[in-house]
């Protein structure tokens, strides 16, 4: 079996399920880790699954897994808005493959959501399709690798 896919959540997806749920649905993030798993098997691939609220944490899993992972689908959360270091970790990591998910479509949502900081340096972006999006991007990492 090839390296895991890293799956990586930033801030305030631990709340899924609870938060906002006719933006984000009734699914919590432990029903998408299940989900994903799933999937992964069905693929022949394994699944390493985190959540983080903090930056610096989130960076230090993008670099784990530019050595440990054969790719990364990653729901920046807010970061994805923000983070110039997220950006930057994508880009150090090269050509480990990183698939930016959002549950939401954020270019229907408010302005400020609709520029990504990460999407110029990811393999592809899925938005608005709810959990459904974490399947179609491992779907895409099993493609590629
Ligand atoms: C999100 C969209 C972001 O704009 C927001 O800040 C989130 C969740 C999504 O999955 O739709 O936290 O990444």
């Amino acid at each position: 079996m090839p390296n895991p896919i890293y799956v990586l959540n930033g801030p305030n997806l631990n709340l899924l399920g609870k938060r906002e749920p006719g933006i984000y649905g009734g699914q919590s993030l432990a029903d998408i880790e299940a989900g994903c798993k799933e999937r992964a098997k069905e693929l022949g691939l394994s699944v390493e699954f985190r959540q983080t609220n903090h930056e610096g944490l989130l960076i230090d899993w993008v670099q784990e897994a530019g050595e440990q992972s054969a790719g990364i689908v990653l729901n920046p959360g807010a970061y994805g808005h923000t983070s110039i270091a997220l950006h930057d970790a994508i880009r150090a990591i090269a050509p480990v493959p990183v698939i930016e998910v959002h549950l939401s479509n954020i270019h229907a949502r408010e302005p400020f959501r609709h520029h990504s900081m990460v999407s110029s340096v990811v393999e592809g972006l899925i938005c608005g399709f709810g959990p459904i999006g974490y399947m179609l991007a491992l779907d895409a990492l099993a493609q590629r690798l």
